[in-house]
C-alpha cells in the first residue's frame, strides 16, 4: 500500500449530518430531509460554479445551501440557521477517524486532508475534533479557486508531498471523489458507510471499506 494517505474531509473524516444531530429536537421530524438537501445543494453549487468557470468559497456555499434547504423544508425553524452553521463549523469527526489516523502514523505513513473546505472551516473542524497532531497536511482547493473533481485539485497532493500519483492512497466516502482520484493515478479507497450501490465503474477503488476501522491492519 502507498505510504501517503490523504482523506476527504466532509463526509469522510467529519460527519456532515452531525450539525443537524446537535439540534434534532428543535429541527423536528423533517431534520434528516433538511440535512440531505443541505448537503446535496452544497455539492451541486461546487459543481455548477466550477463547470461555469466561477468560484465562491465553500463556507459561503454551505450557508447558501442551508438557506435553500430551510426554504425548501419550512417545518424546520429558520431561526436555527446560525446554530446549524456554528455546528457545521465545528463539525464532529466520525468516532473511528482519530484511531485510523493514529494507526496509519504509527505504521510510518503520512496522513493529510484534501478538501473543498475553505481554510478557516477546515481549521475549525480539525481543531474541534482535536485531530491536528494526527495530520501532516490540510490542503484546501481554495488556493486554486476551483472545486473537486477538477484534476488540478488532486495534483495539490502530489505537489505538496513532491511525490508521484502512485505514492498516494486517497480515502473518500464520496464515490465521485474516489473516481476523480483514481483517474489521476491515486490508489482509491471508498468508505461506503451507508451501503450505497457502486458507480463510476471505469474508475474502481482498490478496496471498499465499511468504515475507517478497516484502514488499519
Ligand atoms: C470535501 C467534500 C467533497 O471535503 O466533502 O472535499
Amino acid at each position: 500500500m502507498s505510504s501517503i494517505f490523504v482523506f476527504d474531509a466532509y463526509g469522510t473524516l467529519f460527519d456532515v449530518h452531525a450539525a443537524i444531530a446537535r439540534h434534532r429536537h428543535e429541527a423536528g421530524p423533517d431534520a434528516d430531509r433538511l440535512s440531505d438537501i443541505w448537503r446535496t445543494k452544497q455539492l451541486e453549487y461546487t459543481w455548477t460554479l466550477t463547470l461555469s468557470g466561477h468560484y465562491t468559497d465553500f463556507w459561503t456555499l454551505t450557508a447558501r445551501a442551508l438557506d435553500f434547504a430551510l426554504a425548501r423544508v419550512p417545518s424546520v425553524p429558520a431561526a436555527l440557521k446560525p446554530r446549524l452553521l456554528d455546528a457545521y463549523f465545528k463539525l464532529d469527526a466520525f468516532p473511528d477517524a482519530r484511531a485510523a489516523l493514529r494507526g496509519l502514523k504509527a505504521g510510518g505513513h503520512m496522513t493529510g486532508i484534501l478538501s473543498n473546505g475553505s481554510p478557516d472551516m477546515l481549521t475549525g473542524a480539525v481543531n474541534n475534533a482535536g485531530l491536528g497532531s494526527d495530520l501532516d497536511a490540510v490542503l484546501s482547493v481554495d488556493v486554486l479557486k476551483m472545486f473537486k473533481p477538477r484534476p488540478e485539485v488532486y495534483r495539490l497532493v502530489t505537489d505538496h508531498y513532491r511525490c508521484a500519483p502512485g505514492d498516494v492512497t486517497f480515502v473518500s466516502s464520496n464515490r465521485w471523489d474516489v473516481m476523480a482520484a483514481v483517474s489521476v493515478g491515486f490508489t482509491g479507497l471508498w468508505v461506503n458507510r451507508s451501503k450505497m450501490p457502486d458507480e463510476y465503474l471505469d474508475f474502481p477503488p482498490k478496496q471498499v471499506l465499511n468504515d475507517l476501522n478497516g484502514l488499519v491492519r
